[in-house]
């Protein structure tokens, strides 16, 4: 098959378009590079063997993706390209109702115009909101708490409603839970832009040496240690996942939500000792204040990924830092320097 995936120059679209091309499907990837890094596919080439089309363009641009489409004629697409930062959301909420809300729109009209009919669609588990009841299953309340996750909910909503109009058009929304790791190459990862807002990419630069020290945002929790508990998921397994979705959309009509994890939480002290233990190296910490907006604990009930898609979550936290690991060792300044 030939899948269209915007925003594949990303952390997790090339890890993607690595796992599409070894499952033997063609690919084109549409990227501005705002936060996408053109090496990353150069270097997806390299490890796959496997030609990859850029095309760099703005997914806001109709007759930029109707070139697209019509010199391709991509059959399937996943769409990753959005704007992710959820306190720039807070700040910047128009920005992210354009790119991610209009960006969708406008890829859809595109693939309706091009007969395209399939998509697999980046959303997240923070379109649950405050947990009602834990894990998170899909059939719980949607209530996102910041502008981030609602152009999530909103894009659900849209797809459910592209999907009812036309019998043809199939979709499945991917709830992620929380992507981490690298590929174990160590070619590609994520390559966060300034400090990082996100654990395991901070925990691996303070084991670099790169900062001082983690902030450890909270250990006075109720549950399990006092720190924050997530579901982290290995970003090569939650690539796996859109192969997965991209084969299911043949078996299942209309829109699909579907959550993306392991079913398991893990504490900030847990993904801390693992790392230390994947990287023989101590992490520096010290206790901060709660940032805002955190939720103590949130984790996924991940069954119907497999009743639905065919798919589990097979590595763990030690194979996440080990690959976070070595990609960071390999890429001190990520993809602005060569390994
Ligand atoms: P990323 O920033 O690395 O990748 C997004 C890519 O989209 C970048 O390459 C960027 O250049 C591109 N892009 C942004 N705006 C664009 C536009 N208007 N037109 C064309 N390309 C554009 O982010 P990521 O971590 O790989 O996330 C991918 C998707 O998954 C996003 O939609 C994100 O919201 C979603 N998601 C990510 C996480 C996470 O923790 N990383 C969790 C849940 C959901
Ligand atoms: C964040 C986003 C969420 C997104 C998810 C994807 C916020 C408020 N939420 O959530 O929308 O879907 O990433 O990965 O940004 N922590 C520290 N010190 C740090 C960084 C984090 O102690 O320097 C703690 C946090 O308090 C939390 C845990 O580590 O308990 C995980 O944090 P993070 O990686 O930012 O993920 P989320 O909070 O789940």
């Amino acid at each position: 098959m030939k899948v269209l995936v915007t925003g594949g120059a990303g952390y997790i679209g090339s890890h993607t378009v690595v796992e599409l091309l070894q499952a033997g499907h063609d690919v084109v990837v549409v990227d501005s590079l705002v936060n996408g890094h053109a090496e990353a596919i150069e270097r997806v080439q390299d490890l796959t063997g496997r030609p990859v089309d850029l095309e760099v363009g703005d997914i806001r641009d109709r007759p930029f993706l109707d070139r697209v489409f019509a010199a391709h004629t991509p059959s399937a697409v996943v769409h990753f390209a959005g704007l992710k930062a959820v306190g720039e959301s807070v700040e910047n909420p128009l920005a992210y109702y354009d790119v991610s809300v209009g960006g969708s729109r406008v890829l859809l009209e595109a693939m309706d115009a091009a007969g395209c009919h399939k998509i697999i669609f980046s959303s997240s588990a923070t379109v649950y909101g405050e947990p009602q009841y834990l894990p998170y299953d899909e059939q719980h309340p949607t209530n996102p708490v910041n502008p981030y996750g609602r152009t999530k909910m909103m894009v659900e909503q849209i797809l459910g409603d592209w999907c009812a109009a036309d019998p043809a058009c199939r979709a499945i929304s991917l709830r992620y839970f929380n992507p981490v790791g690298a590929h174990p190459s160590g070619r590609i990862g994520e390559d966060p832009q300034g400090i990082p807002n996100n654990l395991m990419p901070y925990i691996a630069q303070v084991a670099v040496g790169q900062r001082p020290a983690l902030q450890i945002f909270e250990d006075d929790y109720e549950a399990r240690d006092g720190t924050g508990e997530r579901d982290y998921v290995h970003v090569v397994d939650l690539a796996k996942a859109h192969v997965a979705a991209i084969e299911a959309l043949e078996k299942h009509a209309g829109h699909q939500v579907v959550n993306v994890g392991r079913g398991q939480g893990v504490t900030v002290l847990e993904l801390v000792a693992a790392f230390e233990q994947a990287s023989d190296t101590d992490i520096a910490r010290l206790i901060a204040p709660r940032r805002a907006g955190d939720l103590p604990s949130f984790y996924a009930n991940a069954s119907q990924a497999k009743a639905l898609v065919g798919w589990q979550a097979e590595l763990g936290i030690a194979e996440m830092c080990r690959d976070t690991w070595n990609w960071q060792c390999r890429n001190p300044a990520g993809f602005g320097a060569s390994q």
